[in-house]
């Protein structure tokens, strides 16, 4: 059974500076909460409430996020604001969280090795702490069942128009007989636009097998000189099911938003601004105002 959840935070986030020269990006914040709150929350959600949080040089406001503040505690019990101690107070109480520090940051793959002595030799979850899933379109709780079902590792496909793909991983993919989940047969990280095998994205999430880190410790440096997850998962794909391999995507068709790309981050700034019960209305009407004052 998969209980934990791996979360690389240690990117150096240079789509978004200068706002990520001293702040994680994970750490933007989304309406009124950090990104990374967010894809605690879906952890939690799907049964997973023990978070290994792989960090970089600038980890201290995201330390700090999840653990207490006992002058903003005292401050807000003394003016008997419950509400707002209540704010405080949920990202502490929210998961057990343990930290990794990714000196270097070498790549994706690199940080998901080094959460292994956490890990042990269990399947787990990895969430890219800058993708941010709408929790009413949540998906790891399908891939948990996938992974279930057909062992191995699982990954998260998403199709896009065919000049984006350049920008994601890509899956070259068989059908099965479950609705939306395929078998991957091949992984291409961002393959120049004609060379692509489909238009099915990796986004960022995935339950692993364990033997997925003896496959990252031998993966040479790949793509932009980082190790690459996605060429250990091509690895996986190709390996035997009874040594750990075989990988399966789950194909998301939901809202989804990658905060470390400036437009996507507005996207989800409005949309999830706008959905809300307390500032969505007022929202909304100022919106509509402002679009039509644009035309
Ligand atoms: P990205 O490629 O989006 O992150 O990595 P980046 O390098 O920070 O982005 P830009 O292009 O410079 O803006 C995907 C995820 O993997 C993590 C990132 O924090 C992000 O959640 N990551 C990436 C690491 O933890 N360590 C790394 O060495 C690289």
């Amino acid at each position: 059974m998969v209980t934990k959840a791996v979360i690389p935070a240690a990117g150096l986030g240079t789509r978004f500076l200068p706002a990520t020269k001293a702040m994680p990006k994970e750490m933007l914040p989304v309406v009124d909460k950090p990104a990374i709150q967010y894809v605690v929350e879906e952890a939690v959600a799907a049964g997973l409430d023990d978070v290994l949080f792989v960090t970089g040089r600038s980890k201290r406001s995201l330390e700090d996020h999840f653990d207490r503040n006992l002058e903003l505690e005292v401050a807000l019990s003394q003016k008997g604001d419950l509400e707002r101690l209540a704010l405080v107070n949920a990202s502490t109480e929210l998961a057990r969280i343990h930290y990794v520090r990714q000196g270097d940051p070498m790549g994706l793959g690199h940080a998901v090795l080094l959460a292994e002595q956490h890990v042990g030799n269990e399947p787990f979850a990895v969430l890219l702490g800058d993708d941010l899933i709408d929790e009413r379109d949540a998906i790891l709780p399908a891939m948990l069942k996938v992974q279930e079902k057909f062992g191995g590792s699982v990954i998260a496909l998403m199709e896009v128009p065919p000049d984006q793909i350049s920008l994601y991983g890509c899956a070259a993919t068989e059908f099965t007989d479950v609705y939306d989940v395929v078998r991957i047969t091949n992984l291409v990280e961002k393959p120049a636009v004609g060379e692509a095998p489909s238009n099915l994205a990796i986004i960022g999430r995935y339950v692993l097998d364990p033997s997925v880190f003896g496959v990252l410790a031998k993966t040479a440096p790949g793509r932009g000189g980082e190790i690459q997850l996605t060429d250990a998962l091509r690895d996986l794909a190709m390996t035997d099911p009874a040594k750990g391999g075989g990988v399966h995507g789950v194909i998301f068709r939901g809202r989804r938003y990658d905060t470390g790309d400036k437009l996507s981050y507005l996207q989800a700034v409005v949309r999830l601004a706008a959905d809300r019960d307390d500032l969505g209305p007022e929202f909304r009407a100022w919106l509509a105002d402002f679009v039509r004052e644009q035309r």
